[in-house]
């Protein structure tokens, strides 16, 4: 898929958090973006989600330029599949009646060919033996998982992730860094914000760097993490991988 970016601005307020982002980023399948705490990186996500309407600018997804009127947004905030840092899962729900329910709700399919769906995926995510468990009676991993199936089920377009694995040990967000890269190898499109380096660079093929509400640096995944040019991504990139 392509992304660009054409004048975009927002404020929380007085404060500016995307400042005037303008780039064309070409064609990817995998996109990484990387940056220090607070720079801007899931309100560009949120934007792209369209949950988030930029003060101005404009916004090119694939081929199409992103109207931001409420009709439109909510049409492409249901074509695309989102797993945020939290679960998000319902609590009250089990795990195959959370991927069932926005099926059935959101996309009109019958609740048939909806378990149908479900199943398929639980099959495949190693995840049967949880499918009548609530989000309470799951490990973080597992839930995630759950998360990451309810996304897919819906045939979105592309799948967007903000810090997918911030809140898991080492072993469980191994499990869900392996379930994305599965994704990955699928050939989905996948945009994804993570703060764990080795993994944006094995899974994206393209990477933005966003600092103070820029996008400072944009490239090939391979190229930007081996030889940064900005130097607030190569004192980034010496900061966080020290340890
Ligand atoms: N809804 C909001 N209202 C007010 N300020 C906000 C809101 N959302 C974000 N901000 C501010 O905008 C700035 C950018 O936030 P954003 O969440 O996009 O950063 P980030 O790069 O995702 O950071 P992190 O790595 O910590 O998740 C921050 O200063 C944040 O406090
Ligand atoms: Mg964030």
């Amino acid at each position: 898929m392509q992304l660009e970016f054409c004048g975009i601005c927002k404020q929380f307020g007085a404060r500016p958090v995307l400042r005037d982002i303008s780039l064309k980023v070409p064609e990817f399948q995998s996109l990484a973006i990387v940056g220090p705490s607070g720079g801007g990186k899931t309100t560009l996500l949120r934007t792209i989600a369209g949950l988030e309407k930029p003060d101005s600018g404009r916004l090119r997804i694939g081929q199409d330029w992103l109207a931001f009127t409420e009709q439109a947004l909510l049409a492409h905030r249901r074509s695309i599949g989102t797993v945020f840092q939290g679960y998000n899962l319902f609590p009250h729900l089990t795990a195959l009646e959370n991927v069932m329910l926005p099926l059935v709700k959101v996309h009109g399919v019958a609740r048939g060919q909806a378990r149908d769906t479900a199943d398929a995926l639980f099959k495949r995510f190693q995840l049967l033996a949880h499918a009548h468990q609530r989000p309470a009676e799951l490990s973080g991993g597992q839930q995630q998982r759950v998360a990451i199936v309810r996304a897919i089920a819906i045939e979105p377009r592309f799948l967007i992730f903000d810090e997918p694995t911030s809140a898991l040990d080492p072993e469980m967000t191994a499990e869900v860094l392996d379930c994305i890269a599965e994704l990955r190898a699928e050939g989905r499109p996948l945009i994804i914000v993570t703060h764990n380096m080795g993994f944006a660079r094995e899974v994206s093929d393209r990477c933005l760097f966003i600092a103070e509400g820029q996008i400072l640096e944009e490239g090939r995944s391979a190229e930007l993490f081996s030889a940064p040019q900005h130097p607030l991504m190569v004192n980034f990139l010496a900061k966080v991988l020290r340890y």
